[in-house]
């Protein structure tokens, strides 16, 4: 499947797909990810940023209502115009249509900083998406990316119950499959999302040979504060759903 084929099931779910997001995102991303990719943003007042893979747009907003301009491209037309609509008066935002893949239509190392939050496991080409990031960057640039993380979420993963010991389980399966998927994320969900999984390695060696140096790595844990807002959150304590990099270029 390629990745124009997925993105026909983003244009199908991009309304169900975003309908529990506030303006810091969904639930995962208030907990999770968001502290991480903002505890690695440096700079931000007039910076220029990109938003690659930017969905509903919330970070974009989140960013620009920071002082940065945001260029957030996305390969769906649907989530871009759901990202319009809740865009409503942050005018440092240019929302354009585009495959993380090959934006050729942006000039090179134009970029202070690249955030791809949960984008690349949703793309058949991860080795030129990031290819692809580095060339926008300008020298000393950082690209912060977001993915379901490979060791834990794999095709067919999931909690099984066992009620003898009265504990559940994360179970991984097909770590080493490297391909396409689909699996009900969150497990909860209605529909089937098209996911591409890849080993660790892989995604190491794709972000070394695009020529970024690896300054640091997060595997998100609710805080306190967060767990006891969100007590659901305890079962993230046993194993992590993302994993989060800090390439510099
Ligand atoms: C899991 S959502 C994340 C959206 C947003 N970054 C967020 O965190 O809310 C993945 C997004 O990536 C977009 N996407 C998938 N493949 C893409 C590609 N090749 N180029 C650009 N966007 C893509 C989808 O349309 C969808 O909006």
């Amino acid at each position: 499947m390629t990745t124009a084929q997925a993105i026909k099931r983003w244009n199908q779910f991009a309304e169900s797909f975003t309908e529990n997001y506030d303006e810091q995102g969904d639930l995962h991303h208030q907990v999770l990810l968001n502290p991480a990719i903002f505890s690695l943003i440096e700079e931000v007042e007039g910076r220029n940023f990109l938003d690659a893979g930017c969905g509903e747009g919330y970070l974009s907003r989140m960013l620009a209502q920071k002082g940065a301009i945001v260029t957030a491209v996305d390969y769906s037309q649907k989530m871009l115009e759901i990202a319009r609509d809740r865009t409503q008066n942050e005018k440092n935002i240019q929302y354009r249509y585009g495959n993380c893949e090959n934006l050729d239509f942006l000039i090179k190392e134009v970029f202070d900083c690249i955030i791809a939050n949960m984008v690349l496991q949703d793309l058949e080409n991860y080795k030129a998406a990031i290819r692809e990031m580095y060339r926008l960057l300008k020298p000393n640039g950082i690209f912060i990316f977001s993915i379901l993380h490979p060791c834990f979420v794999t095709p067919n993963s999931g909690w099984i119950r066992n009620e003898q010991l009265d504990q559940q389980f994360w179970k991984v399966q097909r770590y080493f499959y490297e391909g396409v998927y689909d699996q009900k994320l969150p497990l909860d969900a209605d529909e089937k999302i098209v996911f591409y999984h890849r080993t660790l390695t892989s995604y190491m060696k794709a972000i070394i040979q695009a020529g970024f140096k690896v300054e640091e790595v997060i595997e998100p844990m609710p805080s306190k504060e967060m767990l006891s807002r969100y007590p659901q959150f305890k079962e993230d304590l046993h194993c992590a759903d993302f994993i989060v990099f800090k390439l510099r270029k």
